[in-house]
């Protein structure tokens, strides 16, 4: 039995794959949801979009204090696989879900395998970077997408259970893109099909949580995007819906401006968005995977990132400043790109391998 621990959007966008192929292959399965991601935006919906079977089970944890977060997915994730007894516990990523997920398995002598192990952004500031790290010290099969996580987990003294086997995004993004270029209607509904736009996603606490930053960044973006005359598209986030209107920015940015605000969005529309913006704003992991994967520019709106075979691609470049006129010139660097850099995330045959590999314990 596997016991496939999730929580959150990008978990359960990039462990779709894995399920689809235990499925197919007839593989036993529980899918674990801790209920970290509760809004149907973030959760049901991508169940229902990637057609995954609803979770066996779901703790509800709901949004806490990170350490209480945790504490609860330890305590109900423990009489859970007292229940199911797995023989391996897979978590996904580097969020509160993992972590607990991980430790918890680790705690009852369970096979912890962490697929996308070995990122590293050398940032302990951001609350990802310790749950990626506890998680490589616990776990037993370490799925890396890249030789660069290889390398980096040697140099923390891992490297028994470690494969290169890619990054499940590309089996899921390659196969949505194709469904959402037929079937998403999502530029029509926005009234913008002949108008170019920019996707912007942004979540990140360095960037939405303190509301001077969050003001200035979102006044750079709006002046930048009106000297690139382009339309920026902005799924938001809870996180950051919520700091826009503490900030009172909401409001100011919501209309009349370069901006135009939705709800977060399904797969499909996402993928729709980003494959045919001229350019693609963003501090999300996942979608500067995406961006280098489909083939679109990408400005990362960060310091730094533990995805550095983007900037070594040459698909995306960090910017971390708030002057529109720099960004504004990285912007059009970056459109005037040809779009034939190197995809190093893999084949999209990545969840066969990870099945492959665990399929053999199971
Ligand atoms: C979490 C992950 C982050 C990941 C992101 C994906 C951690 C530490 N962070 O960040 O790595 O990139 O998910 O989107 O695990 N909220 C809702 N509805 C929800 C969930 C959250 O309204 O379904 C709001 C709540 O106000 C909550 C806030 O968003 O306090 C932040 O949620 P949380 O899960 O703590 O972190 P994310 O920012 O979503
Ligand atoms: N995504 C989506 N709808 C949205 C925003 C993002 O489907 O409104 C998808 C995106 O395509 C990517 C994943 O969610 O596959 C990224 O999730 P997120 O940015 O929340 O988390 P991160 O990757 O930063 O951990």
């Amino acid at each position: 039995m596997l016991a496939i621990v999730l929580g959150t959007r990008p978990e359960i966008i990039k462990c779709s794959p894995v399920i689809h192929e235990a499925r197919r292959r007839g593989l036993p399965f529980s899918i674990i949801h801790t209920g970290q991601h509760y809004t149907p935006e973030l959760d049901e919906l991508f169940f229902s979009e990637l057609d995954l079977p609803q979770p066996t089970h779901n703790l509800h944890v709901g949004s806490r204090p990170p350490a209480k977060q945790v504490a609860a997915m330890l305590e109900g994730l423990c009489d859970v696989f007292d229940e199911v007894k797995p023989d391996v516990v897979m978590v996904q990523g580097d969020t509160n879900s993992v972590l607990a997920g991980s430790l918890c398995a680790h705690k009852m002598n369970i096979p912890v395998a962490h697929l996308e192990a070995g990122l590293r952004s050398d940032d302990w500031d951001m609350p990802e970077e310790g749950n990626r790290v506890l998680t490589g010290v616990v776990a037993d099969y370490h799925f890396c997408p890249t030789e660069l996580q290889r390398e980096r987990l040697a140099q923390e003294n891992i490297s028994q259970g470690v494969h290169v086997v890619g990054n499940t995004i590309v089996d899921a993004s390659l196969y949505y893109a194709g469904i959402a270029r037929s079937q998403s209607q999502i530029r029509e509904r926005l009234g913008i099909s002949n108008q170019k736009h920019a996707l912007l996603t942004m979540h990140r606490p360095s960037n939405v949580d303190e509301p001077a930053r969050l003001s200035q960044i979102m006044s750079c973006l709006d002046t930048a995007a009106k000297q690139l005359d382009l339309r920026i598209i902005f799924p938001v986030h809870p996180r950051t819906e919520n700091a826009l209107k503490t900030a009172n920015l909401w409001k100011k940015y919501e209309n009349g401006s370069s901006f135009i605000f939705t709800k977060p969005i399904g797969y499909l529309d996402l993928l729709r968005l980003q494959v045919d913006a001229q350019l693609v704003l963003t501090d999300s992991g996942g979608i500067q995977e995406e961006a280098n994967i489909l083939r679109v520019p990408c400005v990362t709106l960060r310091a730094n990132t533990e995805r550095p075979e983007t900037l070594e691609a040459g698909s995306s470049v960090l910017y971390s400043g708030v002057n529109p006129a720099d960004l504004t010139r990285l912007a059009q660097e970056m459109m005037a790109k040809d779009r034939n850099w190197d995809c190093p995330f893999g084949d999209g045959k990545t969840a066969q391998r990870v099945i492959e590999i665990l399929s053999k314990d199971l």
